[in-house]
Order: structure tokens, then sequence, then C-alpha cells
């Protein structure tokens, strides 16, 4: 069974939208975790574009399941995830100007600063995890800084042509494979939706999946709780 965790940012884009007091992120954490949602992700971004402190703080109160924290490897960030004691921090690559993450951690240039975080945000009994592009250097380096979880950026994927899909699905069986066979999980995200999902479970060593855009997508039309119950339902779960 492949876990799934729903990425709530989008429902606080909106609330900023108007900067107003609605959508509430927080209650999106309780609709997806009602309809089966095994996680509930959310990125903290240094901009404070979507999430802010408070949502972060509240649904750390709401999460029954787990809570992933997507954050960039800062000294501020490390100290909020301390304090918040979400089950899994993700650490991700953060550009200002970006839409959105659009593409892996380069572990190989982000120097002793990075290991240091993970230490300690391990040593507070916290999982880490690194959102890396299906690529062996970088999934070595994660096993070499002792990551216990790599999840491998599936955008190209997502945005392939039918052609070039296969050799992109093959890519991503060898990075999970790897990230198992050097002792750690396999997740995967970013672009995926209900089209392109099946391929990606199909992939045995990958446990569990991050998505949000698409969920968030067609919760406008369906309702949030039927969103979730749809895309679990792609994944083969029910
Ligand atoms: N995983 C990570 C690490 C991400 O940064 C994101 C995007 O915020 C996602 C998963 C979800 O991507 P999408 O919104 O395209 O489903």
């Amino acid at each position: 069974m492949v876990r799934l965790g729903v990425n709530i940012d989008h429902v606080a884009t909106l609330r900023e939208a108007r900067k107003t007091f609605e959508p509430d992120p927080v209650s999106a954490a309780a609709a997806v975790e009602m309809a089966g949602a095994d996680q509930v992700t959310i990125h903290l971004r240094e901009d404070r574009r979507h999430i802010q402190n408070r949502d972060a703080r509240l649904i750390r109160e709401v999460a029954k399941t787990a809570m992933n924290l997507e954050m960039a490897a800062t000294d501020e960030m490390q100290e909020i995830a301390l304090a918040l004691h979400p089950e899994v921090v993700t650490l991700v690559p953060e550009k200002r100007e970006e839409v959105t993450t659009e593409g892996g951690l380069d572990l190989r240039s982000v120097g002793p600063k990075v290991a240091d975080l993970v230490a300690t945000i391990k040593q507070a009994g916290i999982k880490t995890s690194a959102f890396l592009a299906p690529d062996l250097d970088q999934i070595n380096e994660a096993a070499h800084m002792q990551f216990d979880c790599v999840e491998v950026h599936t955008g190209q994927y997502a945005n392939a042509s039918s052609v070039a899909k296969a050799a992109e699905i093959r890519k991503i069986k060898d990075a999970a494979a790897a990230i198992r066979h050097l002792g750690m999980s396999a997740h995967a995200g970013h672009g995926l939706n209900y089209q392109n999902v099946p391929p990606i479970v199909q992939i045995s060593e990958i446990e569990e999946l991050n998505i949000g855009h698409s969920i968030i997508a067609r919760a406008i039309f369906v309702g949030l709780e039927q969103a979730v119950r749809d895309m679990l339902r792609q994944m083969g779960r029910r």
C-alpha cells in the first residue's frame, strides 16, 4: 500500500490572494484526513507566500495522521521545525522567483551546514527526507548525510511527452531501488495527477506520494474529501 500525503499549500495560496481568513488550510488538514489521507504536507516558505506560521502551528495540533514539513535548510526553519516537531521534515530547494519547487536539492553543493541540520533534526526524533531529482549521485550523497528518506522529484516525468514517459519511469524506478538499497525510504512527488499516478504506484519500491495541485484543483468541483478519495482510488487504495 502506497501512502498518500496531501499538500494543502494551495488552500493557503487562495486565502493569501485576498489576505483574508478563508479558505483555512487548518480545515483542509482535517478534511484530507477524514477522506483517508495518511499525511498532511505543508511547505512553510521563507517568503510566507502561502502557509503562515500560525497555519503550521495549528495544523500541527489538528493533524492526527502525520505532518510533513517541507522547508529550506536555514537556521530559521530549523528552529521552527524543532518547535513544531512534525513527524517528517523534507528539505527542498527554494528560490523566491519560482512558481513552485522547480528542481531537486543539489546535495553536492550544499556544504556541511545541511549535514549538521539533518543531524540536529534527527536527534530531536524527527525523520528527515531530501527532495531530489532521480539522480544516483544525489541519492548516494543523501545516504552519506544519513537522511531517512528521499522524495524523488517526478516533475520531469509529469512534463514528459508520451514517448519520453517510459524513460522517465525507468529513471524513477532505478532511483527508488537505489534509495531502498541504501536503507532509506523511497517517496515521490511533484506534478502527479489522476492521469499519471498509476504507473508511479506500480513501482514497488515507492512507499509514499505527496500530491497537491491536482487534488486541490479537483476539490473546486467535487469538494476536498471527494478529491482525496478519487486520488486514493487511482492509487489502487479503495
Ligand atoms: N513534494 C514536494 C517536495 C513539493 O515541493 C511539492 C510541491 O509543493 C509537492 C510534493 C507537490 O507537488 P504538486 O503540487 O505538483 O502535486
